[in-house]
Formats: C-alpha cells, structure tokens, sequence
C-alpha cells in the first residue's frame, strides 16, 4: 500500500494540470493513467487534429496563392506524412508532460485505476494490484466517444472499421473517397475541413436544422456557406439511422436515404466516464451519466472532487485545466471558484470560429436587453489584406443595462487567438467605454472588436 496526500485518477489535461499545481501546493500525489498523459485532448483530439488542420490550411494556401501574386505548382499532400508528424507532434508533447510532473515529483501510474472505498479515513484506489491511498480524490477521468445504439450497425461498422470516432480518423492512413461525417458539431466540421482539402468527397449529416452546435446562429450559416463553396454537402435535419458497408441511412423529411461512403465517422457527442472506475464504493452523486460538481468541484463526498469532461458542464481541455486549479487550490484551503460565463469556444476550421460568452439567442432567453451589432471583417485592414474575398464577421452582444460586453463571435482567421481578448473583457465584466480605451495593435485582425464598438448605437 502507498500514501499520498492526493491521487488523481486520469492524466488528461484537467488530470495533469491538476497534479502540477498540487505539487507546488506542497502535496505528495499520484497521477493514475490508464492509456497516456494528456488524454483524449493530447493524444486523440485538440492537438493530432490542429496539426492535421494545420497541413491542409498549407496545401490550401498553396492552391489559392494566384489571388496573392503568388505561384505554386504542383502543390499535393501526402495523408500518411501527415500522420507521421501528428504523432511526432504527440509524442513530443507527450514527453513534455512526463518531464514536467516528473519535475514536479508527481508519481504516475501507467496502469487502469479504480477506486475500491476506504482505508480508514483514506480513499483507496487499486491499479495493477497495488492500493493507493490518500485522503483526498481527483477524478479526471475524461470522457468517450457516443457510438449510437439508436443508430444501427453503428457499433458493428465501427468494429469493421468502416465507422470511425475521433480516436480511429486520426489515424486513418488511407484517404476515404467518400467521408460521411454523422454530426455537425465542433469534431464534425474540424473533420470535414480536414478531409475536404485533401480531396474526400465529404457529407456531413445534422439532426438540427444548423451546424456548429451552439456556435451563433449567424456565424454558423456563413461557415456552412464557405465549406458548401468547397465541395462539402450538408443534409440538414436529418436524422441518421443505420451505418452499412455502403454508407449512412438516413431520414430527411420522413424519407429515408442512402448517403454513399467508404468510411463514417461518428461525431454526435461525447459522454463522461464514470462506469466501472468503483464511483459507488465511496457512493459519489452522477446525474446523466456525469459526476455532479459544485462551483469548488466537490463532490457529495468529503474531499472527492472532479474536474474536466468527466464533470460533464463543458467538455473542453481549457475548461478543465482551469477546473483541474479550482479542485487544488480548495483542497489547500484556498477559495477558488470556476465560472463558466466566459469560456472560449473554438472551431479550427479555415475560417476559425471564435465564440465567447452569450449567443444572441441565449442573451435573449435568459432575458438580457441586449444590442447586437455585426459588422464585416473588412473593418480590418489586416483581414482584407490577408483574405482576398473572404466574408468573415464579428459580431458583439451587448447587455444594455449595465452597457458591458456580454458576447462576442467571430469567423476569421486567428479567431481563436482574439477570442480570449473578448473573453478577458467579458470576464472583467468591462463597460464599452473601458474597452474603448484599450488601444489594439494595429494593423491586427483583432482591432474589428474596438471597430464594432463604435457601430453600436442605443
Ligand atoms: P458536438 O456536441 O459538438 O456535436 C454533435 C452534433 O451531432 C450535434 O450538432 C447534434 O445535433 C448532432 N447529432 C446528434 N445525433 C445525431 C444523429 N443521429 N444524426 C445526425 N446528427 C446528430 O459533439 P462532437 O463534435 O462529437 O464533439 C464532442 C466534444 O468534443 C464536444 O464537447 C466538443 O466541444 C469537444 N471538442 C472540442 C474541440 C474544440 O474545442 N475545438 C474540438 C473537438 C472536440
């Protein structure tokens, strides 16, 4: 048996962080990690897919550089190239990660934990036969893919690895001809950025009448637009209902069809894990699947705390790297709380989506007064002299009570660098006229927020 001050189960970036910033606390721990550190986000997601998107957002350069005075011949792309150095890029963060918690003097178990009750007043957890011990738990056990019952063959297509998630397209060594993409949300529409410059034929199948999820509803329309002028077909309202060896059934308007592909993938959400990791040993709270967290991320149970996807209140790493530090610092005795109203969401397709803050629709359903005002990322001169004909916007949300930003969404290139200016604003619960104060290098892309400042007239 071991004593630590803290286990943490799960190395992803709610996991790792944590774990850093508990050393520093002065806690022995243990970081307790089944797969690899830095998780789904490190290994399967964020960063194997921004470096896929950063491939194609070269080869798309080279083939539209005429507009720019620029000639290119012969631009091509080699897919499995392109995997070879995502897992270079993994494998370099990967190591970093294991150097910074070694640096730190965290344990990592490289082995399946589970959390087996109580020795006295410690919580015991169980990986590879040995009993980790400590009085307080982090759990970071992230999330997984949905594979749809409800949609037939789904689970069996995947076994024949005809239907892919997150984890098997990013290790895709051939490219589909045709790719059908189930789900048009944030990994629906990075994928089918990616694949669309490479050259797959790409439907994207959505059950709502938009894509991007949440994105702002205008923004999400202007994006649809851009990847439509690429090639990419949307099936919108449409509901998937079968994954065959030829493709996707589905049913649009009552009517069931056939869209043709040689490979699915599966992107209609992510749920949390929290089955068979022994959460009923020590009898903490799961609602939907989720743990339930306070505004602390405690549990119900004394000194059981969790944090990242597992959490379910918003599957992104930022998220739960900050939720990661809110756990430690409450564990040290300092009151640290998370708040979820300025969290940065990001879509890296070419143009990046950038969102922050209150939709205009959720503004007016919670009730705001709000202003909006949209205006053309021409406003910067740095945009229109770097996107021969593009159409990107900004667009402000406005809560006139207290005349402080409350949303800010934008489709630009570097939006997802901006956004976390207008996240601070919002954070900071600045007034429009201390923004305005704030002077914005110029030329940049991100001075179309000061620009759209001045537009607003109430
Ligand atoms: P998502 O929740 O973003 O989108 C799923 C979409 O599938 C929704 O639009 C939904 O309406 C649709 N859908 C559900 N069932 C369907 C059906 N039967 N037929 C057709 N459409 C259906 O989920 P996604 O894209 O799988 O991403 C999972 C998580 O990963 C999200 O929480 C996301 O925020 C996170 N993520 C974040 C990234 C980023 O920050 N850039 C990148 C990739 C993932």
């Amino acid at each position: 048996m071991q004593n630590f001050d803290l286990i943490i189960l799960g190395g992803g970036p709610a996991g790792y962080n944590a774990a850093e910033r508990a050393a520093e606390a002065g806690f022995k721990t243990v970081v307790i990690e089944k797969r690899a550190l830095g998780g789904v986000c490190l290994n399967e997601g964020c960063i194997p897919s921004k470096s896929f998107l950063n491939s194609a957002k070269m080869l798309d350069h080279a083939r539209h550089s005429e507009k720019y005075g620029v000639t290119v011949t012969g631009a091509s792309i080699d897919h499995k190239a392109v995997v070879a150095r995502k897992n270079k890029v993994v494998a370099t963060l990967v190591g970093g990660i294991q150097a910074a918690l070694k640096g730190h003097k965290v344990t990592v178990v490289d082995a399946e934990g589970k959390i087996e009750g109580k020795e006295g007043n410690d919580y015991k957890v169980v990986a590879n036969g040995e009993s980790y011990v400590a009085p307080r738990l982090l759990i970071c056990s992230g999330s997984y893919a949905i594979v749809p019952a409800f949609i037939k063959g789904a689970k069996e297509m995947l076994d024949k690895g005809i239907a892919l998630t997150n984890r098997e397209i990013l290790d895709l060594e051939e490219v589909p001809k045709k790719l059908v993409i189930i789900g048009g949300g944030v990994i629906g529409m990075e994928m089918a950025s990616y694949f669309n410059s490479i050259g797959s034929e790409v439907t994207v199948i959505e059950m709502l009448d938009h894509i991007g999820g949440p994105t702002d509803i205008d923004i999400a329309k202007i994006l649809q637009k851009n990847y439509e002028k690429k090639g990419v077909k949307f099936l919108l309202g449409a509901a998937a209902k079968e994954v065959t060896e030829k493709g996707v059934v589905y049913e649009l308007n009552g009517q069931q069809a056939l869209a043709e592909a040689d490979k699915v993938l599966l992107s209609i959400g992510r749920r949390a894990n929290t089955e068979g990791i022994g959460l009923e040993s020590i009898g903490v709270i799961t609602e939907r699947g989720a743990i339930v967290t306070d505004e602390r991320m405690r549990t119900n149970v004394p000194n059981v705390y969790a944090a990242g996807d597992v959490n379910g209140k918003s599957m992104l790493a930022h998220t739960a790297y900050r939720e990661g530090e809110v756990a430690v610092n409450n564990m040290a005795g300092k009151k640290d709380i998370m708040r979820y109203n300025a969290i940065p969401s990001v879509i890296y397709t070419s143009p990046e989506v950038g969102g922050v803050g209150e939709t205009e629709a959720t503004a007016k359903a919670k009730g705001y007064d709000v202003a909006v005002v949209k205006i053309p990322m021409q406003f910067s001169g740095r945009y229109v002299a770097e996107n021969e004909g593009g159409d990107g916007i900004c667009k402000l949300i406005v809560d006139k009570k207290y005349d402080r930003l409350i949303g800010c969404h934008l489709l630009t290139n570097y939006a997802s660098e901006i956004i976390v200016a207008a996240g601070e604003m919002i954070e900071a619960q600045m007034r429009i006229d201390e923004i305005k104060e704030i002077v914005f290098p110029h030329p940049s892309v991100a001075e179309v927020i000061r620009e759209a400042l001045y537009q607003i007239k109430y």
